[in-house]
């Protein structure tokens, strides 16, 4: 359906998600996707977009995630450049697509929706969307409010809806991709484990702290506003989340957490100085390889694993 040759999508991730991050991904057979809202205008993402197509020839998407922002965001002028441009797979995620499916249908564009939830994949199926894809709790970024781990989540998933289903959150080598088959997905999509890779446009120092850290080290923020989003364990989110148990307010909280600092940390490579997005897979990643090497590795395992240890079930 997305004319790609291995199981393997790059969820979109904001700040990092560019374009020779998406390229080493669609070019090792994978899909790589963009994040539209990266890019600081609808123009500058046709800019991108056009960058991208330079660096492969492969199929790749762009991710349009429709959150709560602070500054009201030209959703239909990004996803019009989208279009406009010719790319034909699109991600969404956040909020619900329904008012952009018409032009993305009209326009040919395979829509993968992200969500977190069974009655959410049962809606994106209803509105016409071709894929959906499932993020459990482990993931890095919105895990949303239900707190489901994707043992149980995607197999649910995969029972409430006839959309193929993409297993995303905790997935980063060959035995994630062998359970999410098993489990009944299609393929996985993967985050931090792209973004920790030799392509990944983030500061050395980001990377290394992932090849770091343990399971543990993550957090979740802002779970009073409903808005729930899971962290680095630095200082600034603990700090988050203790001014959140106090009651603070939006006023309080919002500084810390802008985009603007996020994206400073990964410029900078200063793990303490902003709020930054990881997942609970970080405790299984020690390494940073080239993305063409981790695909390649992945696949060959996952081939290895269910014609070794599975088959001897048989
Ligand atoms: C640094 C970072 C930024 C992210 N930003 C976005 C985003 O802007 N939109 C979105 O839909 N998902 C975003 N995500 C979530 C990923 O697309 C993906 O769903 C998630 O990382 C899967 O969990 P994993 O990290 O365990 O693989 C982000 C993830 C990371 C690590």
């Amino acid at each position: 359906m997305l004319g790609i040759e291995h199981p393997i999508v790059q969820g979109g991730m904001q700040w990092v998600a560019r374009a020779e991050l998406a390229a080493a991904v669609s070019n090792a057979g994978a899909l790589g996707i963009l994040t539209a809202l990266t890019q600081p205008s609808p123009e500058h993402l046709r800019r991108e977009i056009a960058r991208m197509r330079e660096m492969t020839d492969r199929p790749f998407g762009v991710n349009l995630t429709f959150l709560p922002t602070l500054k009201p965001v030209p959703y239909a002028e990004y996803r019009d450049a989208i279009i406009e441009s010719g790319v034909k797979i699109v991600e969404t995620a956040g909020n619900n697509p329904g008012e952009h499916m018409p032009a993305l249908k009209a326009a040919g564009v395979r829509v993968i929706h992200k969500c977190t939830t069974p009655r959410h994949a049962r809606k994106a199926q209803e509105i016409g969307v071709d894929i959906v894809s499932i993020d459990g709790y482990e993931c890095a970024g919105h895990v949303g409010e239900n707190d489901i781990p994707g043992l149980i989540l995607i197999p649910a998933t995969v029972a409430q809806v006839s959309i193929p289903v993409i297993a995303s959150g905790g997935f980063g080598d060959a035995r994630g991709l062998v359970a999410a088959l098993a489990l009944g997905a299609e393929g996985i999509n993967m985050g931090t484990r792209f973004m920790c890779t030799r392509e990944s446009p983030v500061h050395e120092s980001i990377k290394q702290a992932i090849t770091r850290s343990s399971e543990t080290d993550t957090r979740l923020i802002l779970r009073s506003l409903r808005n729930t989003s899971r962290v680095w364990a630095n200082q600034l989110s603990a700090e988050v989340v203790a001014l959140e148990r106090a009651g603070a307010g939006i006023d309080r909280i919002g500084p810390l957490v802008v985009g603007a600092k996020g994206r400073g940390v990964y410029e900078s490579g200063d793990v303490e100085s902003g709020i930054w997005t990881v997942g609970m897979i970080q405790g299984l990643i020690d390494d940073i390889p080239a993305c063409g090497d981790l695909v390649r590795r992945i696949m060959d395992q996952a081939h290895g694993l269910v014609s070794g240890r599975l088959a001897a079930l048989l």
